[in-house]
């Protein structure tokens, strides 16, 4: 089992967007959890399930603070491979609460790990972080194997980038040695605007083989497909963003057996 976490502290960068698509492109071929983190619950949502239905013993916050197993919250989705720990608005008081606990940045690593005394088999775990920082994002920095930070080729979303890296960072000197320097994922990426390139190069130079060699291209399927409540794969398999996502999957699988081996 691999764990996966999505995260920029900068907001509307494609972080939701990334867990779901990369979730079912996953999905294919492997079986996939995904943990959604946010108190927006915007991933719960993509998936189908009314956030306001989820009860709160059912849902990560309930993880989050040692109240129930991960296994007893897994919902099953339409997206053939994937199954969800819902969000509860309770999220936005978890960061707290965790920092009230002498162990309370482990409880998610933990949780994860328990998974297959459950019996429950799971290949990824994709964690959907929120735009902040503290004690819910470093339980999912700290639980994860490899971590993925989506930026937007257009703006200047890579200022929270070097803050991220130096987390990661840290996160590796005191409690995971294997997790490496997070991957960068250009977004909204359209290279036909000089501007676009010039912030791609700027990436290139700063953080080298960190970026990803899949981009993801702006595309009108994908900001639709939240509102059908599918993932790009099943709302429109021929978009070009669902062939980025495959062939981002692919990239990913690799390059974490690459690092396994
Ligand atoms: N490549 C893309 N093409 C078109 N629209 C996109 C693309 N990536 C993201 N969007 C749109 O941008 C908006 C923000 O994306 P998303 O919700 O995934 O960001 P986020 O980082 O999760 O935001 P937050 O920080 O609030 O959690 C959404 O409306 C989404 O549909
Ligand atoms: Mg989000």
């Amino acid at each position: 089992m691999q764990v996966i976490t999505v995260a920029n502290e900068k907001g509307g960068v494609g972080k939701t967007t990334t867990t779901v698509s990369l979730a079912s492109a996953l999905g294919q071929t492997n079986r996939v959890l995904v943990i959604d983190l946010d108190s927006q619950a915007h991933a719960t949502e993509w998936f189908g399930v009314p956030a306001s239905r989820v009860p709160v013993e059912r849902s990560s916050y309930a993880v989050l603070t040692g109240q129930t197993p991960l296994a007893n919250t897994i919902l099953r989705t339409e997206e053939p491979g994937v199954a969800l720990c819902a969000a509860h608005a309770y999220l936005a008081k978890a960061a707290q609460e965790l920092a009230a606990k002498v162990d309370g940045l482990f409880a998610l690593r933990d949780a994860i790990e328990s998974l297959s005394e459950s019996g429950v088999e799971i290949d990824y775990v994709l964690i959907d972080c929120p735009p902040s920082k503290g004690a819910v994002v470093f339980n999912a920095l700290i639980a994860a194997d490899l971590v993925l930070a989506p930026v937007l080729a257009e703006s200047l979303s890579m200022e929270g980038l070097g803050e991220l890296a130096e987390t990661v960072k840290r996160v590796r000197q005191r409690y995971s040695p294997e997790l490496p320097p997070p991957r960068i994922l250009v977004n909204n990426y359209e290279g036909r605007s000089a501007a676009d390139r010039q912030i791609y190069d700027y990436l290139h130079t700063q953080f080298g083989h960190q970026v990803l060699q899949t981009e993801i291209g702006r595309d009108a399927p994908l900001r639709e497909c939240f509102a059908a409540r599918m993932s790009i794969l099943r709302y429109r398999r021929g978009a070009r963003s669902a062939g980025q996502f495959l062939a981002l999957a692919d990239e990913i699988t690799e390059s974490l057996n690459a690092t396994e081996a």
